[in-house]
């Protein structure tokens, strides 16, 4: 029998092609490095008030891309936004100073932004409004129709807080913390701690019901929210949550991989999708054990859902632009085979993110000191190493060695698949084309794909974030024996005035059913325009977005519960609202608004924040019909 020693040799030669290998390493060293400097600067081009790239942003508000058409993504996401300053405190962490003003007006924009009514609701009284995905590029609302709410933004922009608040406190400002930055994040921890088991959008923002990405960065905010709450010596409301969800993120995992979203109502989605791989890699913790139930890249069901995730795109019919890459090679990733959005292609943030996924579970297996394969994680293993077999392999062993050599070169080869696709002048677009010619498409300049990349050279570098998983005491990651259903904490919101939110009190809220019969053609929208901010003040770009969820041949109902922000003094008695409806044609035409002017007379307004419908109309669109514009 050959020595373990020689097979390690051999494989690494049979897996790498030694004569191209050293060649193709070097090229790889000199793009990461080149690419590196131009991802930062990315992202920064994307950053108010100064961004080069998109005039017009706020100060601190992250622009997802500065393309505003085909597609439009000149408005600021809170999970996009999250993600990427997660990332710049990290770059932060590890030396590069110049980026602190970047966090400051961050933590600014964000304390502004939660007080910013919107479609979703408002701050108060209940913290509804926390979970609108978008706004515009200045931070006013954004009334149009949209997968919301979505859950993860606030448990995301919390991570990010807490981790610069961990950093300030250890220079010695925990007075600082305390008084300015913690009030952001406790209105975040509130909102998760209330609605963790309530159904939103995934972070895809297509399917409502819940996303394991979303559970699992939901668990990490209260846990660490929990331990900086104890620092600075203030409480958490939600934070005792974080055990029930836990027990409902073990959920996820079917017996052989893990389901990436439960999904209310009819779907066509078979569960595999990227937010299993983007969960793990964004509550990376290299010192958590390899077993942890938080799930950590190197877990045992993490790396079998990992195999299951990637072989899904290895099939050249559905992914022609990986026909022909061996088992153990890197090849290009999307968001979920199903997906149709600009036609299903390759993401540069999913093939990076999986490097990435890569390099975290070497960086656990390093710090620990070994690595264990059980019968779970076997086949990821055996397509790297066909003779891996079930053992713990401490540093020492040859096997250890040898495998995380081989796990680290296939980390490699994805990032090399986003390199063959990085156009000469380094700028990544959200996606590039599964079939020929394989070119970048969607949108240009993507922010969260040059935040992916900065991130994947962290670990591939081995900078590791702070941990944040206790290995003792009452916040030790511990799966209860059951999982009660309705878990739920009423939140404590307030404005963060200190770190420069105005002082807003609750809305005065009237709500009224609009209920309007109008025959609509497949990619007609419908909306109602009208008095005060919540219709938009008569201006269409902010009209307020009519539902079809009701809509039949028999009976072309659009509708909504629009919870209308009133003026003062709407407070003790009735009043009068004067709205109109709007059709919104495709292919970008021109609106059809109605001429009549319509009124409906609401009861005096409530502070509670109930929603409880108020008054309804009965209505039928008065004027001509739209017709498909056949673009
Ligand atoms: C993306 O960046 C490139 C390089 O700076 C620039 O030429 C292009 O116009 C940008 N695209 C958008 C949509 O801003
Ligand atoms: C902010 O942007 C919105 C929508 O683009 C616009 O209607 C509004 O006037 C802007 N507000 C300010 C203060 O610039
Ligand atoms: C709420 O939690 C229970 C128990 O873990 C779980 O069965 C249920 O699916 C959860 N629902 C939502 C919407 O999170
Ligand atoms: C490969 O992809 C095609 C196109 O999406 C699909 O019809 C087929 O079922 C897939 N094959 C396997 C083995 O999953
Ligand atoms: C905010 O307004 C409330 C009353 O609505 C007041 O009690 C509180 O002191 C104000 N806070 C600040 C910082 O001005
Ligand atoms: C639309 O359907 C939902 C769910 O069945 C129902 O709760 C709601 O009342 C309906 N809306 C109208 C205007 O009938
Ligand atoms: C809307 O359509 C329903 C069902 O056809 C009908 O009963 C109702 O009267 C219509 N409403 C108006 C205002 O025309």
């Amino acid at each position: 029998m050959p020595s373990i020693a020689t097979l390690a040799l051999a494989s690494l030669l049979a897996v790498q092609g030694a004569s191209t290998s050293i060649h193709q390493g070097l090229a790889l060293e000199k793009y990461i490095k080149t690419e590196r400097a131009i991802a930062l600067q990315g992202v920064l081009d994307n950053i108010g008030p100064n961004g080069a790239k998109v005039p017009g942003a706020g100060r601190g508000l992250v622009i997802a891309s500065p393309s505003k058409v085909n597609p439009d993504y000149f408005y600021s996401w809170t999970r996009d936004a999250a993600l990427t300053f997660k990332t710049i405190i990290d770059d932060f962490l590890f030396g590069n100073r110049a980026l602190q003003p970047y966090i400051e007006d961050y933590i600014h924009s964000q304390a502004i932004l939660q007080t910013v009514s919107n479609p979703s609701g408002t701050l108060l009284p209940n913290g509804a409004g926390l979970g609108e995905p978008k706004f515009t590029v200045n931070g006013s609302r954004f009334n149009g129709n949209w997968g919301r709410p979505q859950r993860d933004g606030p448990p995301l922009r919390a991570v990010a807080l807490i981790q610069y608040s961990n950093y300030l406190i250890s220079q010695g400002k925990r007075d600082r913390v305390k008084t300015e930055i913690w009030p952001v994040i406790a209105n975040d921890l509130s909102y998760v701690g209330q609605y963790w088991n309530s159904t939103g959008f995934d972070l895809w923002e297509e399917v409502s019901g819940s996303s394991f990405f979303t559970t699992q960065n939901q668990y990490r905010s209260l846990v660490e929210g929990a331990a900086l709450a104890k620092t600075i010596g203030v409480s958490c409301t939600g934070c005792s949550q974080a055990p029930q969800v836990l027990c409902f993120l073990q959920s996820y995992w079917n017996g052989k991989s893990i389901t990436a979203n439960f999904i209310t109502g009819s779907h066509n989605r078979g569960g595999v999708d990227a937010n299993t791989i983007l969960g793990p890699i964004a509550l990376f913790d290299a010192h958590a054990p390899c077993d942890s139930p938080t799930l950590q890249p190197c877990h045992p069901r993490s790396l079998a859902n990992f195999k299951v995730f990637v072989d899904t795109f290895r099939n050249s019919t559905l992914y022609p632009i990986n026909a022909g890459i061996s088992q153990a090679k890197g090849i290009a990733l999307g968001r979920y085979p199903e997906d149709t959005y600009y036609n299903g292609n390759p993401w540069y943030l999913i093939t990076l993110g999986a490097a990435e996924f890569l390099y975290d579970a070497i960086a656990s297996w390093d710090k620990s000191g070994s690595l264990t394969i059980d019968a779970t994680s076997l086949p990821f293993f055996k397509d790297l190493y066909p003779l891996a077999r079930e053992g713990t392999f401490t540093w020492y062993h040859p096997s250890y060695y040898l495998l995380q050599r081989l796990v680290r070169s296939y980390a490699d080869s994805f990032v090399a698949i986003a390199q063959k696709h990085t156009p000469p002048n380094g700028m990544l677009a959200e996606q590039f084309l599964k079939s020929a010619p394989f070119t970048p498409t969607s949108a240009a300049n993507l922010t969260w794909s040059f935040a992916s990349f900065v991130s994947m050279t962290h670990r591939r570098d081995g900078h590791f974030p702070p941990s944040w998983v206790p290995r003792t005491g009452p916040l030790k990651p511990v799966v209860p024996s059951v999982c009660t259903p309705g878990g739920s904490v009423q939140g404590t919101y307030a404005p963060a005035t200190a770190a420069g939110a105005p002082n807003v009190t609750a809305p005065c809220l009237s709500t009224v059913r609009f209920v309007l019969n109008a025959t609509t053609y497949y990619g007609e929208n419908v909306y109602v325009t009208g008095d005060g901010p919540t219709l938009g003040g008569w201006d269409l770009a902010t009209a307020y977005p009519l539902l079809s969820s009701n809509y039949t041949a028999e009976r072309p109902l659009w509708w909504a519960d629009v919870p209308l922000d009133m003026p003062a003094g709407s407070a003790t008695g009735k009043s009068v609202v004067t709205y109109k409806y709007a059709r919104q044609q495709d292919c970008g035409r021109d609106w059809i608004v109605e001429e009549v002017e319509r009124t409906v007379e609401v009861p005096a307004c409530r502070t509670d924040g109930s929603g409880e419908v108020m008054a309804e109309t009965d209505d039928a669109f008065v004027g001509e019909g739209g017709k498909p514009g056949g673009c």
